[in-house]
């Protein structure tokens, strides 16, 4: 497949020579990270310790927002989504997916990628947005925030791949709804991953996996709803719970991690571990991945069966495990955002505050101010009072304590992982009846204060 952006082949090529091309010269530190250092143009001179942290995380965020880890291959060469988002009249099929409906399918459009005069012909009701076409303009132009397309030489979209940006960054609306500047790390609870792959042409990779037929893999994708995936479903294949509701999850931030030990819900291992897995597994990055914990014929049938837990590739052929250390350097700088004034009532957060750390007991597990536990944070379905199938789709059988910063951000499709608690008010009166904490209903309102301060 023909790309129009060389700078993955430059990134993948440079990635065998430059870690020893710089020699390390004075005392500082050296984080020699292929992708970094080609960000920052040091062509493979030695960089001091601060430019080197510098070159890192340029090179970590551009992962984050830009790379596809060559999913392409699956997303565009398997599923051929790139001809349903181009539509009949652009060589694809059926009617196209205009920037309308990508914008409500919760697709964000990144106001810094759009050139002035594109943005005075918008402003200008210039340019139909309506029109599949423009959906494919932007995505020559790199706008839309996680999608990347790429591009023949005759401008004809022949493939399109998806990053870590699409879930876990959204836009700040200030040029329009659904576009403006980015917001790395925010999770975006307006996206219907499902929705979206569901257009697809075929699924038939996804139907040969879990033994369906492309209906019921459509049907399940469209079960997801806004701001929710389903990390688990090609490695466990269940789609639906005991009770009939979807199995997916919420899409989590991905700030505020810093500190925190074990990620996901479930608490599969640190952010690098659980980057390394998305990006081979549900992304379909071709990169290496080991855990033979997915050889659990009984847990994970469709990963043992398939040996997801033993993907290897050659160094040359890796296109993941490079970026990890400069991926992993930038996600842990993300911290989480500050509540707006005026968001909460003050003076209510301060009694909530007291009641966090006293009557409430929150502080026992959600320790400030990382809010999660420093050391072993996770915790049994019936510690918690929820039920476990959740936990018992990862090794743990567990839940991790939620670190809780920027929580205002992520108000939208509930709380816990899976959204079950609509509001904060409920989560507290979860806690209240589980723990017979005897909170009154004011106390109750000062810790929800409380919680949308944080
Ligand atoms: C299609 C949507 C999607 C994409 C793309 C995606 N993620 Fe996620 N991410 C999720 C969901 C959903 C979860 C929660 C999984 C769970 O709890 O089982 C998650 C969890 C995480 C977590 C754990 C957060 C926590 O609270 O501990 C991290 C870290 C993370 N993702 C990073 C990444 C990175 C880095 C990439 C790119 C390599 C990426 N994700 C790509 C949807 C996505
Ligand atoms: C026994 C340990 C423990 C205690 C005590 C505890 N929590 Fe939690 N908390 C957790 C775990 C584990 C989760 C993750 C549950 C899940 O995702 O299913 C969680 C999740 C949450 C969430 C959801 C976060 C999100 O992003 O969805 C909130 C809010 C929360 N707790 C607030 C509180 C408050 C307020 C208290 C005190 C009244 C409290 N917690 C007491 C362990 C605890």
């Amino acid at each position: 497949m023909r790309t129009h952006r060389a700078p993955i082949a430059i990134v993948v090529f440079l990635a065998g020579i430059l870690p020893t091309a710089c020699q390390q010269s004075g005392g500082d530190q050296i984080l020699p990270t292929a992708a970094a250092a080609v960000d920052a143009g040091s062509g493979g001179e030695c960089l001091s310790g601060d430019e080197s942290l510098a070159a890192t995380m340029t090179g970590g965020r551009k992962t984050f927002r830009f790379d596809t880890f060559g999913d392409e291959a699956f997303w565009g060469g398997q599923l051929r989504l790139h001809e349903a988002i181009a539509g009949e009249a652009n060589g694809g099929v059926g009617p196209g997916l205009s920037p309308n409906q990508a914008l409500a399918l919760g697709l964000k459009v990144d106001a810094e990628a759009l050139p002035p005069e594109l943005i005075d012909q918008i402003e200008a009701g210039e340019v139909d947005l309506d029109d599949p076409a423009v959906t494919l303009a932007l995505l020559q132009l790199n706008a839309v925030v996680g999608v990347t397309g790429f591009f023949d030489d005759a401008g004809a979209i022949n493939g399109v791949g998806i990053q870590c940006a699409l879930c876990h960054s959204t836009v700040d609306d200030s040029f329009a709804p659904g576009i403006g500047a980015r917001l790395d790390g925010w999770a975006n609870r307006d996206l219907d991953v499902g929705a979206i792959v569901a257009t697809a042409p075929t699924v038939l990779p996804f139907a040969r996996l879990l033994g369906v037929d492309q209906r019921t893999v459509r049907t399940v994708l469209r079960s997801w709803g806004p701001g929710k995936f389903d990390a688990e479903l090609m490695l466990d294949g269940k789609a639906f719970r005991p009770d009939g509701k979807s199995a997916a999850t919420l899409i989590p931030p991905a700030f505020g991690l810093a500190g925190v030990n074990l990620h996901t819900s479930t608490g599969w291992g640190s952010v690098t571990y659980w980057n390394a897995f998305v990006a081979n597994l549900p992304m379909h990055g071709e990169g290496s991945f080991f855990d033979p914990r997915l050889d659990d014929p009984k847990k994970f049938p469709i990963a043992a069966a398939n040996g997801f837990g033993h993907i290897q590739r050659d160094e040359d052929e890796d296109r993941v495990t490079p970026k990890l250390a400069a991926l992993h350097v930038y996600q842990l700088s993300l911290e989480a955002p500050v509540p707006p004034e005026g968001s909460f009532d003050v003076e209510a957060a301060e009694r909530g505050d007291a009641l966090f750390e006293g009557k409430a007991k929150c502080s026992g597990c959600h320790v400030p101010p990382l809010y999660t536990e420093p050391g072993w944070n996770l915790h049994t379905p019936a510690e918690m009072g929820v039920d476990g199938f959740q936990a018992r789709r990862s090794p743990e059988n567990r839940y991790r304590t939620t670190p809780l910063k920027g929580l205002f951000s992520h108000t939208k499709g509930g709380f816990f992982h899976d959204g079950r608690f609509a509001t904060l008010l409920d989560v507290v009166n979860h806690y209240n009846d589980h723990f017979a904490l005897g909170l009154t209903e004011r106390q109750k309102r000062d810790v929800v204060e409380y919680l949308k301060s944080l």
